[in-house]
């Protein structure tokens, strides 16, 4: 299979390309269809996803089989300010790169977030269930889920929260770093979700794809959580002594509205692959002890 991975330099994209790379075949880790998959990754500096005549000139020529969307306009706060940016990347570009691929008989894997949800209630949120996101970032990642299932109903979706991958910046890095420098760290109690280890989405991506899955689908680490119950478990896998210490949303007011609640259920996933995805304690674990890997 050729498979076409955009944004390959951030936290999801890497770890697909680590995966479908030769090191990674070798440990077994892909499954059997993709075992000997020729992989080209992609990022805004060789491809930018808004510009497309570049898009539909790499599509018609690459003939691949797969096209895994991995680029996004993730900053959320910025987004409040960058309506139109954050639209042409999250919402315009998918939708293009959808039917382009429909057009190549290619399909198309995008992804997607669990902040397409309000965040009101404290029952995990089913793959249809209805959107209703109240930041920009959110209305452009389900304006984008729409026009890529219209342009190509056989697309596959998948929605993971709150992401953490060796490369690029995230909430884990942030909180080692800053308990590094300071004794007490203060987060936010009063919303939850479900910290995700990037590496077990793309492995759950890969093998959607090899059963050839198509819809939506929730992908994330089991368990649910605070970002300070989260900070307070990386700070102590990290065997800092750090205190942190929990504050309401009130208290640390951000650009962007975050949802409260916004766990996503995965029993659809589970069901499809037959595999559990394991706790976001196990997952973090693992992630910190490899910290050596860590990469800008
Ligand atoms: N991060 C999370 O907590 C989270 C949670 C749920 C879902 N998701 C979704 O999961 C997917 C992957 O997220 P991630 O955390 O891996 O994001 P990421 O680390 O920010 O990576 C996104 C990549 O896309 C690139 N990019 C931005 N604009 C582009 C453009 N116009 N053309 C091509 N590439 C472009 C970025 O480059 P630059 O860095 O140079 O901008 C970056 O390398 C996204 O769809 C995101 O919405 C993320």
């Amino acid at each position: 299979m050729k498979i076409l991975v955009t944004g390959s330099n951030g936290q999801l994209g890497s770890e697909l390309i680590n995966r479908l790379n030769d090191s990674e075949k070798k440990q077994g880790n892909l499954p059997v269809s993709l075992i000997n998959s020729e992989v080209l990754g992609v990022d805004v500096d060789f491809l930018d996803i808004t510009d497309e005549v570049k898009v539909r000139e790499l599509l018609l020529n690459g003939r691949f089989d797969c096209i895994i969307n991995c680029a996004a306009f993730t900053n959320v706060d910025k987004a409040e300010e960058s309506i139109e940016q954050a639209t042409a990347v999250n919402t315009t570009a998918p939708g293009f790169l959808a039917r382009v691929a429909a057009e190549t008989g290619a399909k198309f894997v995008h992804i997607s977030t669990d902040y397409v949800f309000s965040g009101e209630g404290d029952t995990p949120f089913k793959e249809n269930d209805p959107g209703s996101p109240n930041t920009v970032y959110g209305k452009t990642k389900l304006t984008g889920e729409e026009l890529v299932s219209s342009n190509n109903p056989d697309s596959l979706i998948v929605r993971s929260a709150w992401l953490y991958g060796y490369r690029g910046k995230n909430f884990v890095k942030t909180i080692v770093n800053l308990a590094k420098e300071r004794d007490t760290l203060t987060v936010v109690d009063d919303q939850f979700g479900n910290p995700t280890n990037a590496a077990d989405l793309a492995q759950r991506i890969l093998m959607l794809i090899s059963i050839g899955a198509n819809g939506i689908y929730h992908c994330t680490n089991s368990g649910i959580c605070s970002w300070y119950e989260f900070a307070k478990e990386i700070v102590g896998l990290s065997k800092l002594n750090t205190k942190v210490v929990p504050c309401t949303t009130e208290e640390f007011p951000r650009p962007a509205k975050r949802p409260k609640f916004s766990a996503l259920d995965n029993s659809k996933l589970e069901k499809a692959v037959g595999i559990k995805m394991r706790s976001w304690q196990e997952a973090i674990k693992e992630y910190l002890e490899n910290a050596d890997r860590f990469t800008d």
